[in-house]
Formats: structure tokens, sequence, C-alpha cells
């Protein structure tokens, strides 16, 4: 019963983190106050219904009517740098909010790490208490807002990090990067009301409210997950670099802006090159990329050609819109 309990949960995080959707508010676990004493009723409830609200209120009117509105919010989060920062921290909030809320229970509710996870940390930290202190580290060092986590690496080991704002290590913009299992709110929200400036306090409360079998899942889970994988091979810097100079000129050229096109359809077609020999990561090695990237090499040989020699303005157009199109059959991915 409560393992149906804890599985139903545990899809139910999953559906909303990855399902292409209007983002909703989770439900949380427990009463807002069976938290106490170590985080405060009423900080619970604001933090849930007004803070995460907000972020998910947010994210939906960033997403609605644009092409990012089909993807999930893992797609979001992994090309974050080429996001609006209205998208980029909204869907962080949102995604770090949900987890955070899944891995804290009170003290009588909480489940026992499992023997993967023990053996996992072992390796990495020898015993929990060190781990303890390099999360306190990576919290309370933290310069301003943010998260302290515990990782899950490309390469499948344990690792402490922390991000600044809502960002999170599963973003491009991240230094450290993979999938989080065990996230800490270090922003003023999650502690003032009940510990004003004392972050160090908070986080010894926040410490004991730890359900380690939600962790123990969150690692399993993490270790069998495609976006690993998809973080591993996001490492294809030349397609980041393409897709930054289509960013900054096709959305001016849609509103009828050529100015920006004039001055890089040349950079633009380099880049198309350099993306075209570089070496393809092996999640995107598919024959219709092949193709597809001697078709956007053509393509923006062609849009350059248009420029070089003052074409008309809606042949430029109509030719940035196929290697727009073409891009986005590699890509799949546009700016908001
Ligand atoms: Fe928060």
């Amino acid at each position: 019963m409560k393992k149906n309990i804890i599985l139903s949960f545990y899809l139910l995080l999953l559906a909303n983190l990855t399902s292409a959707q209007q983002f909703s508010l989770p439900s949380l676990r427990f009463e807002y106050h069976a938290y106490e004493p170590y985080i405060d009723a009423q900080t619970m409830e604001i933090h849930l219904t007004k803070h995460h609200q907000t972020y998910i209120t947010n994210l939906n009117k960033a997403v609605s009517g644009t092409k990012l509105e089909k993807l999930s919010l893992n797609q979001l989060l992994l090309n974050a740098g080429m996001r609006s920062d209205a998208v980029r921290n909204n869907a962080g909030g949102h995604y770090n909010h949900t987890l955070f809320w899944q891995i804290l229970a009170p003290e009588n509710k909480q489940g026992e790490i499992s023997n993967e996870l023990r053996s996992a940390m072992d390796l990495e930290f020898k015993h929990l208490d060190s781990l303890k202190k390099k999360l306190e580290v990576a919290a309370t060092k933290h310069f301003g807002s943010g998260w302290a986590w515990l990782i899950v690496t490309p390469d499948k080991k344990l690792k402490v990090t922390s991000t600044s704002n809502q960002d999170n290590p599963i973003m491009d913009v991240a230094k450290e990067r993979g999938i989080p299992i065990l996230g800490i709110d270090v922003w003023e929200h999650a502690y003032y009301l009940k510990y004003q400036n004392k972050r160090g306090d908070y986080l010894n409360s926040v410490w004991q409210l730890i359900d380690w079998k939600m962790v123990s899942s969150n690692y399993l889970a993490a270790l069998n997950d495609t976006l690993l994988q998809e973080i591993a091979d996001d490492t294809w810097p030349e397609i980041k670099e393409f897709h930054k100079v289509m960013a900054q000129t096709f959305h001016s050229v849609e509103k009828n802006d050529f100015l920006p096109i004039q001055a890089r359809s040349g950079e633009m077609l380099a880049k198309a090159i350099l993306l075209s020999e570089s070496v393809i990561p092996m999640s995107y090695q598919k024959p219709e990329i092949k193709t597809a990237l001697i078709k956007l090499v053509k393509e923006c040989n062609e849009l350059d050609k248009l420029v070089k020699k003052n074409a008309k303005k809606i042949f430029i157009k109509t030719k940035m819109f196929q290697a727009h199109d073409t891009f986005h059959l590699i890509q799949g991915l546009c700016k908001d």
C-alpha cells in the first residue's frame, strides 16, 4: 500500500515534469503544519501557494502561444541559455520547487536510504555527515538566492553543487551538470519568517526533513533516465553557436527588420559550415540530421548570396524561413 502511494506520487511528479502541457501546482505530500517545528506552516503555505504558484503562472504565460508550448519542462531546462529570462527563471522555479516538496517529509514519515544510494554516497563522501557538510558549504557560501544540490552526473557519480537564482544543473548554463536528486532552496522566502537571516539554522532544520527513501528513488530514476544521456550529449557547441546567430537574425526578419541578417549572413554561413563539419553527438546521429545539415549549408549559402546582391526582401525572407525550418529539423527548438 505504502509502496503504491510512493509510486503514484512519483508518477505524478514525473508527469508534471515531463509532459507538454500547461504546468500546474503539485500538492504537498503532507499538511502545512506537518513540517513543524523545522519549517513553520505559514512558510510552507506561502512558499507553495504564492512563490511556486507565481513561477507556474509566469511560465505558462511565457510559453503560451509559442513553439515552446509543446516542449516538456526538461526540454525547456536543457537549453535554458537560449531561452528568454522569463522561461529560464520560471521553468527553473517550477522544477526546483517540485523536487523540493517531493524530498521533504516529517521525521516520522521518512523512509530509509536504499543500499544503492548508500554505497554511492560511501564512495563519494565516505559518510552522510560529510555530504551534509558539503551541502551546507554549497548553501551557505552561495551568495544571494539559489539552490544547493545533490546530483547524478552524466558519468553516474554523485556530486554536490549549487546554482544561482532559479537555475539548476539540468540547464546548459550550469557549471556542474546532471540530474538533481535532492535540492535545498536557499532563497530567503524559504526560511525568513522563522529564521530571519540565519540561513545556517534553517539548513540544520531542513536536513531533519529529508526523506532519504524519496532521494533513493530519485537516484535510481536518474541513473536510468534518458535525460542523463541528453545532458551527456549536450556537448555540441557548434549547434549552439549557429542557433545564436539564427535566433538573433530570424526574429528580426519576421518583423521585417533586415538589418541583422544583412550584417551577419556571412557569419551565419560560416557557422553552418562549422556545424556541418563538427563531430555530431551520438544522440543526433541519424540519417535525417546529416541530410538536414547539408541542406542548411546550401540554404545559408543561397541566403548569403541574396543578401550580398541586395536582392528583394521577399526573396531574402523566404530563404531565411527555409533555413530556419531546416535548422529546426535538426534542433527542434526555437527561441521564444
Ligand atoms: Fe523557493
